[in-house]
């Protein structure tokens, strides 16, 4: 670190170097360029590891519900059919007992209802139906 000016022309002594950060500007720049390589460093790791989880944890149920099934079964009723709600008293009485039928359904539709396969994704169905039988289960709580 420092500036070697040189006059040079007569090759005498006529040397000058400077240090304009000295030797107490020195170690007090390396703490700060090590403390900004930490930072960012912890950044890229952090910004590496964010996608990983989001793939471990899957698709977001309430979010699909949310986005594609809310439109006909908000709060988990029916505005199109009033007799085939998502509550559990209507699953039951329509033979839907478990999760993955409710999947089978948000796949590939039921009577009146299209599929949504295509639009919900890899795990999707899965996902949605997993948050649709546990709201069932709590009696839609936020009904
Ligand atoms: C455009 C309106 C509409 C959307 C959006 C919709 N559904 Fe439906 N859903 C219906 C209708 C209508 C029925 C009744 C179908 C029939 O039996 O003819 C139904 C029935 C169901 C049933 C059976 C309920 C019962 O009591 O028998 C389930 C489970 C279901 N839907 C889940 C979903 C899920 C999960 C989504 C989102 C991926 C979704 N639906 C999106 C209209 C819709």
């Amino acid at each position: 670190m420092g500036v070697v000016v040189q006059s040079g022309w007569d090759g005498g002594d006529q040397r000058a170097v400077l240090r304009p950060d000295g030797l107490v500007g020195a170690p007090l720049l390396r703490a700060v360029f090590l403390a900004v390589l930490l930072v960012l460093l912890t950044a890229m790791v952090l910004m590496g590891a964010m996608p990983a989880r989001a793939d471990l944890a899957g698709p977001d149920g309430g979010e699909l519900f949310a986005n594609h099934c809310a439109g006909c079964h908000v709060n988990g009723g029916n505005i199109i059919r009033r007799g085939k709600t998502l509550r559990l008293a209507a699953l039951e009485r329509n033979g839907i007992h478990d999760a993955q039928r409710i999947a089978a359904i948000a796949a590939a539709g039921l009577g009146q209802m299209s599929g949504y396969g295509g639009v919900l994704g890899d795990g999707g169905p899965e996902a949605v139906a997993d948050y649709v039988w546990q709201q069932a289960q709590l009696d839609w709580p936020r009904a």
